[in-house]
């Protein structure tokens, strides 16, 4: 039901979603991708939520790209960002991703943890399909702990229904098998984070 209505609100956000979203947050995104660095050869990576493509045009050629999103009309306008990229396109919930154990390097998630209803079970997915040693791109707007923020908790209710979610703290998810490596301001004050994990060799 949560998904339904998100996919009902992203299906007519699309056609709006890059004028409002892609100026403000270029630099950001391709600050998070140039973590990839060149030599991608042979890598496979999953972009969890990957909306209207804004990544798409920021990565490097060479690896295997997957990018997954509820929402239909979302997906139609990533195909069309698709140049020399090798990119696969599916329709899907990254709370129950449609993959199997450790088969991705590296996987994306800008934009998306604080979206979905469920945030601590699509890093628990993301962090399933990681090989161990992978890491997570994570680019999103989180609350600090004890951070009273009244109007973005007394919003999220309301509008984490229907777009995003606004009272998420980051370090109130977690995951045994992950390691914060860094954690860096990004954008609106340090709303939102640059954060890159890795997870657990063994
Ligand atoms: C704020 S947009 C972010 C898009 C893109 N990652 C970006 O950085 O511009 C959130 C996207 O998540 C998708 N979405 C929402 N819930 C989802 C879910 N449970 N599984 C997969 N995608 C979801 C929406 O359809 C939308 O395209």
């Amino acid at each position: 039901m949560l998904n339904q209505t998100l996919r009902h609100s992203y299906s007519l956000l699309a056609p709006l979603y890059d004028g409002m979203v892609a100026a403000p947050t270029r630099a950001a995104r391709q600050r998070s991708l140039a973590q990839l660095g060149e030599e991608v050869q042979g890598l496979n990576i999953l972009l969890c939520g990957i909306g209207t493509g804004l990544d798409i045009p920021y990565l490097p050629t060479g690896a295997r790209y997957t990018g997954i999103d509820l929402t239909y009309r979302m997906l139609k306008r990533a195909k069309r960002r698709i140049t020399t990229q090798d990119v696969s396109l599916h329709q899907g919930d990254v709370m129950q991703l449609p993959y199997p154990d450790q088969c991705f390097d590296v996987v994306i998630m800008h934009l998306i943890l604080v979206v979905v209803p469920f945030p601590q079970q699509a890093l628990d997915e993301a962090t399933r399909v990681l090989v161990p040693s992978g890491k997570l791109f994570i680019f999103d707007k989180f609350l600090k702990p004890g951070q009273r923020a009244p109007v973005r908790r007394m919003l999220s209710p309301l509008i984490g229904k229907i777009a995003t979610r606004t009272d998420v703290v980051f370090e109130e998810l977690s995951h045994p098998a992950l390691t914060v490596l860094t954690d860096t301001p990004a954008l609106a004050g340090g709303w939102f984070r640059q954060i890159l994990l890795r997870k657990d060799s063994a």
